[in-house]
Parts: C-alpha cells; structure tokens; sequence
C-alpha cells in the first residue's frame, strides 16, 4: 500500500483530541441519561469507531444497535438518496434513542434518520456527531452533542472513508485533492 502521509494534505483532529472529547461527552451523556432507559444507535460504517470508543466511556451497561444507511457510495458528494441497508432488530418504543454519528456533513442522512426514526414511537432522539461542518450544511440537524466543528473540505480517518479506504486511520485528516481529483 502506499504511504498514507501523501495522500493527506493536514491533520484536522488528532487521536488524543478525539479520546478527551469523547470522554467529555460520555460524562454529559451519563449524567443527562442518568435513570433513563437508553439506546445507543450507531450509523454504519462511519460511525464504527466513535461508537466503539465513546460507548466504552460511559460508566453503566447500555446497550447498542446499528442502522445502515449509505448516500456517499463512492464519491465525495452526498446523493442525497438515503438506502437502508440493514434495519435496527430493537423496537424504538419508549427508549431514549441517542443516535450515534462521525459526521454531519450536508445533513441530510441525519434528517433523513430522524424522520425515519420519529415514527417508530421513541421517548426521545437524540444526536451525538463527532464531527460537522456547519459550511456544509444543506438541512438544519438539531445535534444536541458535538464533538467538533470544522471546515468544509473532503476528510477522512477514525471510521470516516473515501471510496472505503482510510476508515482505520486514527487521526482525522484532509484528504489530498489529488487523490480524488
Ligand atoms: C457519511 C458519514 C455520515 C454521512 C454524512 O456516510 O458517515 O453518515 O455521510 O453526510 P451528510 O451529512 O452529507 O448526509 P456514508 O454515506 O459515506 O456511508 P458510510 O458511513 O458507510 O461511509
Ligand atoms: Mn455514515
Ligand atoms: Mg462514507
């Protein structure tokens, strides 16, 4: 494989940024959630590392379920045709839902999700984005946790992809133009 570092222009969020941040959420998250019955939904495959890593902050058992829903395909653009490719197996009836995000980028999965998930009887719903970018936006999202806010270029790494590659990167980084261009 090649080296990775060319195919980077920056690094936007670093390994040990994202583990203090996570660690800040999960304790707002606890103490907010604290005596409620609450679902983590994690948005595959993006959101496999945020979860895997924010869930393990969290002082009590909670349990966790994965939709899969894809817009990008292969590209840097969003298609704004949301697919399912795999359903949540947990009834949303009367859980406390936080859904489970790398990024919010134009929005529209995430509005999308909401409105898929506002029908399906949940006592609340939640966001919890690591990453978005408010330049992007297409649709408002109401996330009411956020890691960080960044600019409008093309990233990748810590579960985020192109074409399904640097998802294991652990840094969030710029992708080179070049790369894609
Ligand atoms: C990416 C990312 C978010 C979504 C954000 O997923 O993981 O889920 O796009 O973009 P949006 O705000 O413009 O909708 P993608 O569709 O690439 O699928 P993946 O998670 O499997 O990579
Ligand atoms: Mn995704
Ligand atoms: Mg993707």
């Amino acid at each position: 494989a090649a080296d990775i570092q060319s195919e980077l222009t920056e690094i936007l969020v670093t390994e040990e940024q994202i583990r203090e941040k996570l660690e800040e959420i999960a304790a707002r998250v606890a103490e907010d959630y604290a005596g409620k019955d609450l679902l983590l939904v994690g948005v595959l495959k993006g959101a496999v590392m945020v979860m895997a890593d924010f869930s393990r902050y969290l002082p009590s058992s909670v349990p966790m379920d994965w939709m899969a829903v894809s817009s990008y395909g292969a590209g840097t653009k969003s298609s704004g045709v949301v697919q399912i490719r795999k359903d949540l197996d947990t009834d949303l009836h009367d859980k406390h839902v936080l859904i489970v995000e790398d990024i919010i980028d134009s929005g529209l999965t995430l509005s999308w999700l909401l409105e898929n998930f506002e029908s399906r009887g949940a006592a609340s719903i939640e966001v919890f984005a690591l990453l978005r970018k408010p330049e992007a936006a297409k649709v408002q999202v109401d996330c009411k946790y956020v890691g960080f806010d960044i600019p409008n270029e093309f990233v990748i790494g810590y579960g985020l992809d192109y074409a399904e590659k640097y998802r294991n990167l652990r840094d969030v980084a710029v992708l080179a133009p070049h790369v894609y261009s």
